[in-house]
C-alpha cells in the first residue's frame, strides 16, 4: 500500500509531537534484573574500557540511537542533531525509515547526514512490508548514496493494526526480507519497534544470512497509545494495551545465536544497558529518551542525555566490579518472578 508523501509526514510528525507532552510512568522491565555490587573489586573509573566493536566497526560505547525520523522538514533537523551527538560519543546511529525518500528522490538529502563520515556505523531502516513495493536495486542505490553502512528492516504488525489505513497484510515478509539480505550487499539487521520477539523462528533468517535483531521490546515507548491518538476507533485495541514481549526477555529468549543482538525498548539509563548486555545482549539502542531530551534542550538536551547514560554505564561496570566490556558476559545476576515466568514457556 503505497502512501502519499503528505500522509507519512504528517503521521511522522504526529509520533514526534507526542515526545514533547510529559513521558508518562509505565512498566519498565529493566527493574526485574538485578545486578551485584562487587566493592572488593579493585578497579579505577577513569580506567574502565566502555569500548567495543559491532558490526565491524569500532564504537567508544556498545550503544545505538535508534531510528526515529528524516525525510520531513519537522523530523530533518532532529537527525541532523542525533547523528551529530552520535559522531561526537562514537556511538552508532540509525535512521527514520526510508520509504518516504524511496516515494520521494528528491528528499534523499535528508538521509545524506552532514556528520556521516565522522558516524563509525549508519544505518537506514524501512519496514518490512514496505520492502515488496521497492526493487531491492533502489534500496541499494541509496545505500550508496547516502553512505550508509546496513539497513535495519523493522517489524511493527500491532503498530500498524493500530492505524486506521495501515497495513494488513503481512505475508510477503518473509519472501520480501529473505530476497533483500541476498541482493542488497550490505549487511541486514530486523527490529521490532516495542513489542518484541518472542521465541521466533530466527533460524530461517540466521541462515539467510542477517547480521543481527533489534529486539525493540515491550517496556519503552509505547506505539499503540501513540497511535491510538489518530486512530478514529481506539476501544478496538484497548484488549493490546500491554501487548509484547519484555526488552529483556526477547534478550533472553533470543541470545547466542551467533548474530548481533541489540537489546532495544525501554532502555533509559546506563544501567538498563549493563543489565541488558548481562542478560545476553551485545548494543542496546534507545529512541524515545533521545526525542525527549531534544524537545527539552535541543542538542544540548541530547548530548546530555548521552553524556549522563555513559557515565551511569561507566559507574555500573565500576560497582559490579568489571573494567572491560569483555568481562559483562562474566557477570552474574537475578532476575524477578514475573521475568522467570515469562521464560516458562509452555506448547499448547
Ligand atoms: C518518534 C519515533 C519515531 C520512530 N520511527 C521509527 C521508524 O521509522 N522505524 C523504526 O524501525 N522504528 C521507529 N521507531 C521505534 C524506535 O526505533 C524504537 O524501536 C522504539 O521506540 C523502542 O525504543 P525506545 O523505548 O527507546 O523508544 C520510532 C520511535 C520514535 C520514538
Amino acid at each position: 500500500m503505497k502512501m502519499s508523501s503528505e500522509n507519512i509526514d504528517s503521521r511522522k510528525n504526529r509520533h514526534l509531537r507526542y515526545f514533547t507532552t510529559d513521558e508518562k510512568p509505565h512498566r519498565n522491565f529493566f527493574d526485574d534484573i538485578y545486578l551485584f555490587n562487587s566493592p572488593l573489586a579493585p578497579l579505577n573509573t577513569d580506567a574502565i574500557d566502555t569500548g567495543c566493536t559491532f558490526s565491524g566497526s569500532g564504537l567508544s560505547f556498545p550503544a545505538m540511537i535508534s531510528a526515529v525520523t528524516g525525510g520531513t522538514d519537522e523530523g530533518a533537523e532532529l537527525n541532523r542533531l542525533m547523528a551529530q551527538a552520535a559522531a561526537v560519543h562514537k556511538i552508532a546511529f540509525q535512521s527514520g525509515s526510508i520509504r518516504i525518500a524511496l516515494e520521494n528522490p528528491e528528499l534523499t538529502p535528508h538521509f545524506q547526514l552532514n556528520r556521516q563520515k565522522e558516524l563509525s556505523f549508519y544505518a537506514l531502516n524501512i519496514g518490512a512490508v514496505q520492502l515488496g513495493e521497492y526493487p531491492v536495486s533502489q534500496i541499494s542505490d541509496l545505500m550508496c548514496k547516502t553512505n550508509a553502512h546496513a539497513l535495519f528492516i523493522h517489524l511493527n504488525k500491532l503498530q500498524e493494526l493500530a492505524q486506521d489505513s495501515g497495513d494488513r497484510d503481512f505475508s510477503q515478509i518473509k519472501r520480501s526480507i529473505t530476497e533483500t539480505v541476498k541482493n542488497l550487499g550490505f549487511p541486514v539487521f530486523l527490529k521490532e519497534t516495542g513489542c518484541g520477539f518472542g521465541p521466533e523462528l530466527l533460524e530461517h533468517y540466521i541462515a539467510s544470512g542477517i547480521a543481527g535483531v533489534d529486539t525493540g521490546g515491550y517496556g519503552g515507548t509505547d506505539f499503540l497509545e501513540i497511535e491510538n491518538q489518530g486512530n478514529s476507533n481506539s476501544e478496538l485495541m484497548k484488549p493490546f494495551e500491554n501487548w509484547g514481549v519484555p526488552t529483556p526477555v526477547s534478550v533472553m529468549l533470543n541470545k547466542s545465536k551467533n548474530i548481533e543482538l541489540i537489546a532495544g525498548g525501554g532502555v533509559r539509563n546506563g544501567l538498563d544497558a549493563l543489565k541488558a548486555l548481562a542478560v545476553g545482549a551485545n548494543l542496546v539502542s534507545f529512541a524515545g529518551p533521545v526525542v525527549r531530551a531534544y524537545y527539552k534542550s535541543g542538542l544540548n538536551g541530547i548530548n546530555n542525555f548521552l553524556k549522563n547514560f555513559f557515565t551511569q554505564f561507566r559507574y555500573a561496570m565500576l560497582l559490579t566490579g568489571i573494567s572491560c566490556i569483555d568481562e559483562i558476559p562474566k557477570l552474574k545476576y537475578s532476575i524477578s518472578h514475573q521475568l522467570e515466568s515469562y521464560l516458562n514457556i509452555r506448547k499448547s
